[in-house]
């Protein structure tokens, strides 16, 4: 069975992370997020994989080149302009080989049962099956109506408060008949959610909705993006996380230097030739990419640091994400979902805060933004 995954995406909402990588090289836990999805792909027998690309496609290609290393065959399809989610898919048509795919939106964190999922798909003869999940706010979502028998009977992309009549929404895992794209108009801008899905109901089409408890998670924005880290860190999904377990909760990778006077409270994950220096404290969840240095006497918590980035002294990182080859001067703090892009430098004193996002290559002067 092919699959088809989604990543032309922008990551608008993710910005300045997504300046330099788009959303599925962003590292979840010092891995690439594709990496992963790639493994879960493998793990339920998929290997044929298209990739449906327009944002900075290269950063991916020269990742995972044509998947031999990652076990699976990868092609690449890279559209000019944006041609949306279904026509993305629309674009991928000339590869297809067979009547039924899989297609994901390629920024989900899931373990999805995608064997159970096809059996569904199959015992309702469905022409196109959604995957659901619950949600306490479906209004950034698509959300989704069922009948009893899991037919769907209503799709309302990003429904408004007065329209919300149940927690399910789509979860971004397709099952198509590929007969269905013979509905999307070639090489022009289309999404399924706001042209495909409503027209098949229209017109009666079976389409079903496979809902499942398991663990699921958009990490679209930074909040989520964060939120990912926490659980994957905390074990709610499996994933590998890279480096060897040294300490109770805290895995580190090659080559990594810890002070005998720097505490650590997992679970933390530091990548290859991390140095922690003295007296700082590292409490969990964090993520410290290859090469960092965490200065002595500063403090990270729930942060993701990328790699190559200098902490200095004194410095507190809290709630954020601070991008690669960023040098963080002494006693800055960063907290409350800021965000600094690759390669900034962070002169002393300063005070990040409430969502504050540092766009790429950018120098504050000491002691120019406090709260
Ligand atoms: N090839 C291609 N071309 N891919 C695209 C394009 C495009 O023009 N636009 C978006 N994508 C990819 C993104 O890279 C992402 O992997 C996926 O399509 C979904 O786009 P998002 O921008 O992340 O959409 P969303 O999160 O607002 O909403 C979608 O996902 C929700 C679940 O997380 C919708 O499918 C919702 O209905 C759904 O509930
Ligand atoms: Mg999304």
């Amino acid at each position: 069975m092919q699959a088809v995954i989604l990543v032309g995406g922008e990551g608008t909402r993710l910005r300045p992370l997504t300046v330099n990588v788009p959303k599925p090289m962003m590292p979840v836990v010092n891995r690439p997020f594709l990496e992963h999805v790639v493994d879960y792909l493998r793990g339920h027998r998929i290997t044929d994989v298209i990739l449906s690309m327009g944002y900075r496609p290269a950063v991916i290609e020269q990742y995972f080149g044509d998947g031999r290393d990652f076990g699976i065959r990868l092609t690449y399809v890279v559209e000019q302009s944006p041609l949306g989610t279904a026509g993305g898919v629309k674009n991928v048509e000339p590869y297809l080989d067979g009547d039924t795919l899989f297609v994901f939106n390629g920024d989900i964190l899931t373990d999805l049962d995608l064997g159970a999922m096809l059996a569904f798909h199959r015992e309702r003869q469905a022409q196109v099956t959604i995957s659901l999940t619950p949600v306490e706010d479906p209004t950034a979502y698509g959300l989704v109506e069922t009948d009893a028998s899991r037919r769907i009977t209503q799709f309302i992309e990003k429904p408004g408060r007065d329209q919300i009549t149940t927690n399910l929404i789509n979860a971004g895992t397709y099952i198509l008949q590929r007969e269905v794209l013979s509905h999307v108009p070639a090489g022009t801008y289309s999404m399924f959610e706001r042209g495909l899905f409503p027209l098949l109901l229209e017109r009666g089409a079976p389409v079903y909705g496979y809902a499942a408890d398991g663990y699921w998670l958009d990490i679209g924005t930074p909040a989520k993006y964060l939120a990912a880290h926490r659980d994957v860190l905390a074990g709610r999904i499996a994933w590998p996380i890279p480096g060897e377990p040294v300490i109770d909760g805290v895995w580190a990778g090659r080559d990594a230097v810890i002070d005998p006077t720097a505490r650590l409270v997992g679970p933390v994950a530091l990548g290859d030739r991390v140095r922690v220096e003295a007296g700082a404290q590292l409490i969990g969840p964090a993520t410290v990419g290859d090469d960092c240095v965490i200065g002595a006497e500063s403090t990270i918590e729930d942060a993701i640091i990328w790699a190559g980035s200098q902490i200095g002294p004194r410095a507190t990182l809290r709630r954020c994400v601070v991008g690669a080859g960023c040098t963080i001067h002494a006693d800055v703090a960063i907290a409350n979902g800021a965000v600094v892009g690759d390669h900034c430098s962070i002169g002393s004193g300063n005070r990040l805060d409430q969502n504050i996002r540092v766009w790429p290559s950018r120098t504050l002067e000491p002691q120019t933004i406090t709260f």
